[in-house]
């Protein structure tokens, strides 16, 4: 049996927070649940934000109706605060993507808060979880900016691990480790990622790499090999963060499943579905920047799957 890399769909989230369109809520169903046919067991479906801070997400507690479509996904939610934790849970999320940025600069744009209020914050997201009696609410938290900021410049990797060791200590399930603007390099992933497996000791850690720089599959690659088993793409590579000066796409859906099934690990996820479905994407969301060399070249005659 071949291993099992994880891949989270967050083309729904990162992917069309900066799309120039709104999409209709029936069109994220559509994607949410050929996602799910595609054989992906994890989407991040949306985010509990203001709506007039991002009105892509004003539909979130309507799609939030379709969770019991999607049995056998772990769908999340993102939060930037504990306002959108609660809405979250209200709206029947099981699983809560809290965010908060390592970089002061990009705490600042992105949540209007330091980063030692957004820890705070944490704390209180983490009073909710205990609040819960008999509920089920996994958190995972986001560090965002953890190899660098556009805004900011240099991020210290001590800080990373300073604020990595305090939310695992205090409370998070999961640790999601971002590249929100696509600074990083396998030697950094390699430096940074072998102390947080550390750091986690059990809890899941999930990488979350953007392609701004086209290093997104090598980051992926050295994560993998300090033990990374969880990844976060976007269908079609759509994504970045609105808060930070020159983000653009995640990492690709398409070609990260190529890359791990050609290295021999088991994705689970039909790739020729997923190239369907962004040629729908493509015509709903119109003028945006689409990447992906599988998308462009198709995959290889010698190309099978371990799944
Ligand atoms: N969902 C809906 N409404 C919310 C909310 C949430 N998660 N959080 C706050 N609000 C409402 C408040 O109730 C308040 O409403 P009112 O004006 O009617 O009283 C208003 O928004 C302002 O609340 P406040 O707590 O002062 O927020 P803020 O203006 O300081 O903004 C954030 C802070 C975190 C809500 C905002 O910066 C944000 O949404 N950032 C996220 C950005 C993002 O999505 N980044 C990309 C992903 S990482
Ligand atoms: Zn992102």
């Amino acid at each position: 049996m071949a291993e099992q890399i994880t891949l989270r769909e967050v083309g729904l989230r990162d992917g069309i927070q900066m799309a120039k369109s709104f999409l209709a809520t029936d069109h994220k169903v559509d994607w949410a649940l050929r996602i799910q046919a595609a054989g992906l067991r994890e989407i991040e479906l949306t985010s509990f934000v203001p709506p007039k801070i991002v009105p892509q997400f004003s539909d979130a507690d309507e799609l939030a109706k379709n969770l019991p479509q999607l049995n056998g996904v772990v769908a999340s939610a993102l939060v930037p605060n504990l306002k959108g934790a609660e809405r979250a849970l209200a709206a029947g999320f099981t699983h809560i993507n809290y965010v908060l940025s390592i970089s002061e600069l990009h705490s600042q744009s992105n949540v209007r808060r330091s980063t030692g209020e957004a820890i705070e914050e944490f704390k209180r997201i983490v009073a909710l979880k205990a609040s819960q009696a008999g509920r089920q609410m996994v958190l995972g938290v986001g560090l965002a900016t953890s190899f660098g900021c556009t805004l900011q410049g240099f991020v210290d990797p001590e800080r990373v691990l300073e604020v990595a060791r305090l939310i695992a200590e205090g409370g998070a399930d999961e640790l999601i480790v971002a590249d929100t603007v696509g600074y990083g390099n396998p030697a950094q992933v390699k430096a940074l990622l072998q102390p947080i497996m550390e750091i986690a000791a059990g809890r899941r850690v999930i990488c979350h790499f953007h392609d701004t720089r086209g290093l997104g599959l090598a980051n992926v690659a050295a994560a993998v090999d300090v033990g990374v088993r969880v990844f976060d793409t976007s269908l079609a590579g759509l994504g970045g963060c609105p808060f930070a000066p020159g983000a653009t796409g995640n990492i690709n859906t398409e070609d990260t499943a190529f890359m791990l099934e050609s290295m021999g690990f088991s994705t689970g996820v039909d790739i020729p579905a997923l190239l369907a479905l962004r040629h729908d994407v493509e015509k709903w969301l119109g003028d945006e920047r689409y990447t992906g060399a599988i998308a462009r070249a198709g995959l290889p005659k010698t190309f099978k799957t371990n799944s």
